[in-house]
This record gives C-alpha cells, sequence and structure tokens, in this order.
C-alpha cells in the first residue's frame, strides 16, 4: 500500500526562460491555478495524504505561501530542498528520512493527468507490495519520451530512453510507485554522461528483476507536456477549454479533499479566507451551499 508521495518541483526550467529566471516554473499559472496544484491533485486522488515536496534550495519560502504545511486540505506536507537538479532518482535520497520503511509514489512537479478513468487507475495500483510500477500513455512522438515495450501481462520487456526508432508509442509518464528498496537502489545509481541520476536506470533495475509492471493511461486520459512554452500554453487551453465549458474545475484540492472525507465545511470556509475574492474562492463556496 502507497501512503507517502513525493512531488519533485525544483528543475532549472532552462526551456520556459525567461519566465522561469525569477520563478519556479511549479509556480507559474496553469490556467487558473499555479501548476503544482495538478501533481498535488494526483496523488490527493490516489488517496496520499503524506506529501514530500522537493524544491530548489533558497525556493522554500515561495512554495510555503501556496502550500504551507499548516494547509486546509486535511494532509500533511514536507519540504526539502534539492541543491542542484541532480536527476529525477535524488528524490529517494533527499526523501529518505520521509519515506522511512515504506512504499512511495513519485510525481514530477510539471506533470498533467486528466480523465475519467484516473482515479480508477491510481486506486487500483495504490496497493503495491513489491515492485516498481509505471504509467505509460500513448503518443505521437515517441522519441522525446522514454518508450516501454509490454507483454501481454504487462510487464515491461524493453524501455529506452528518447529511442530514434521505435515501434511503441507508448511514452513513461511522470508517475511512479516504487516498493522501498528504491532508496537502496539509487543508492547504487552512477550519474549518465550529462551528470544526473538517471530515472531509466533506477528502472530498468526493477525491469531486471522481473519486477517492473506498468499499468495504461488509455486514449480516454490525457497526459500533456508543460516543458515548453507552448506545451504550457496548449495545457492552459486545454484547462480553460473543460472548466468553462462544465463549470468544475480540474485539480481543485480543496474539493478532492471535501469529497475524500479528509475535511468539512469550515476548512472551505478557512481556504476562502487563505485565498481572497477571487474566482477560486467564489468556486469554492459553491461547494458548500
Ligand atoms: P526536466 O523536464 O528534466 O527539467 P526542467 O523542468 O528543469 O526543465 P528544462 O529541461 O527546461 O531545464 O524536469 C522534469 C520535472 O522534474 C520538473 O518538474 C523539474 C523536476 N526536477 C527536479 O525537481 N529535480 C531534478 O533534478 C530534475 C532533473 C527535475
Amino acid at each position: 500500500m502507497i501512503k507517502k508521495g513525493i512531488i519533485l518541483a525544483g528543475g532549472l526550467g532552462t526551456r520556459m526562460s525567461p519566465l522561469t529566471k525569477a520563478v519556479n516554473k511549479q509556480l507559474l499559472p496553469l490556467f487558473d491555478k499555479p501548476l503544482i496544484f495538478y501533481p498535488l491533485s494526483v496523488l490527493m486522488l490516489a488517496g496520499i495524504k503524506k506529501i514530500l515536496i522537493i524544491v530548489n534550495k533558497g525556493q522554500l519560502n515561495q512554495f510555503r505561501k501556496i502550500l504551507p504545511e499548516d494547509n486546509n486540505l486535511g494532509i500533511s506536507i514536507e519540504y526539502k530542498e534539492q541543491y542542484r537538479p541532480g536527476g529525477l532518482p535524488q528524490a529517494f535520497t533527499i526523501g529518505e528520512k520521509f519515506i522511512g520503511k515504506d512504499n512511495v509514489s513519485l510525481i514530477l512537479g510539471d506533470n498533467f493527468f486528466y480523465g475519467q478513468s484516473l482515479t480508477k487507475i491510481l486506486k487500483s495500483n495504490i496497493n503495491l507490495k513489491t515492485g516498481a510500477r509505471i504509467f505509460i500513455h500513448p503518443v505521437k512522438k515517441p522519441h522525446l519520451y522514454g518508450v516501454a515495450s509490454l507483454d501481454k501481462n504487462k510487464k515491461v520487456i524493453n524501455l529506452v530512453e528518447k529511442p530514434k526508432k521505435t515501434k511503441s508509442n507508448l511514452a513513461v509518464t511522470g508517475l511512479y510507485f516504487f516498493d522501498n528498496k528504491v532508496i537502496e537502489i539509487t543508492k547504487k545509481l552512477k550519474p549518465s554522461k550529462r551528470g544526473e541520476l538517471e530515472i531509466i536506470d533506477l528502472l530498468n533495475f526493477y525491469k531486471r528483476k522481473n519486477k517492473l509492471k506498468a499499468e495504461f493511461i488509455g486514449r480516454g486520459g490525457s497526459w500533456l507536456d508543460t516543458g515548453s512554452v507552448n506545451d504550457f500554453h496548449d495545457a492552459s487551453n486545454f484547462i480553460s477549454t473543460i472548466e468553462n465549458r462544465q463549470g468544475l474545475k480540474i485539480a481543485c484540492l480543496e474539493e478532492i479533499a471535501l469529497k475524500n472525507n479528509w475535511i468539512q465545511n469550515k476548512h472551505i470556509k478557512k481556504a476562502v479566507n487563505f485565498y481572497g475574492n477571487c474566482d477560486y474562492s467564489k468556486y469554492l463556496k459553491s461547494l458548500i451551499i
């Protein structure tokens, strides 16, 4: 069972400079909320209440302003700093104390997931006892991603980073579930040529032991990139289209907490005070009348 989740929200955001020169990418607006709300909403939808957010050195206070440890979401949020972006697996050494003896989920701070089947997929994988689980999604340009090939039992048989040629169109998304061995395995990893620990090396470790399985986020779900300014803009448009049509919000954290019975109406009222007079607060008020 996975009860803890790490959001990796550091990084340089080079591709989005100058926007990211002074502000962490995860704090930029993806339509009507900071980007970090979206990965956090995924962990909350999975039922995870213990969250560690890893940020760049010097950026803690900015994050605390929007997601304080003392929040109205019924979840516990801890923070740790990453000294420099040394690769995704660093999440497990930086988070070693937070993880303790438990299994853990990792989500990249800039990943956007949406779709009706999402909660079902998350809940059906949350019971992971041993091994690792990745979540894959079909994409038109697989050469831009880590790409997986599976056998019929959804076991991963091949995993390649940004292949020039590939028969599979299944990209590895930025959501991962791991057993507790992930800490020990991360400590054995060596930096790649670009000087970073690579998630693909970590996953291949599990694959070699026949312990890596994949779950499909099928065509009914969406996984969008937010790495470049264009991706960011497209994802914002996607969210605005759906929210304006339905009148429902994607990744409203308080709404998810309320539905999970983690908070009550009084916390929604506190959240309205916290955000002030804005559309997000109006939406929150509409949840409790
Ligand atoms: P990347 O897309 O690899 O990097 P980035 O977001 O900094 O952007 P760029 O390539 O334009 O410089 O990172 C994916 C996510 O993981 C992103 O949310 C940042 C985060 N990250 C960390 O927090 N620490 C790290 O060491 C790395 C490599 C990424």
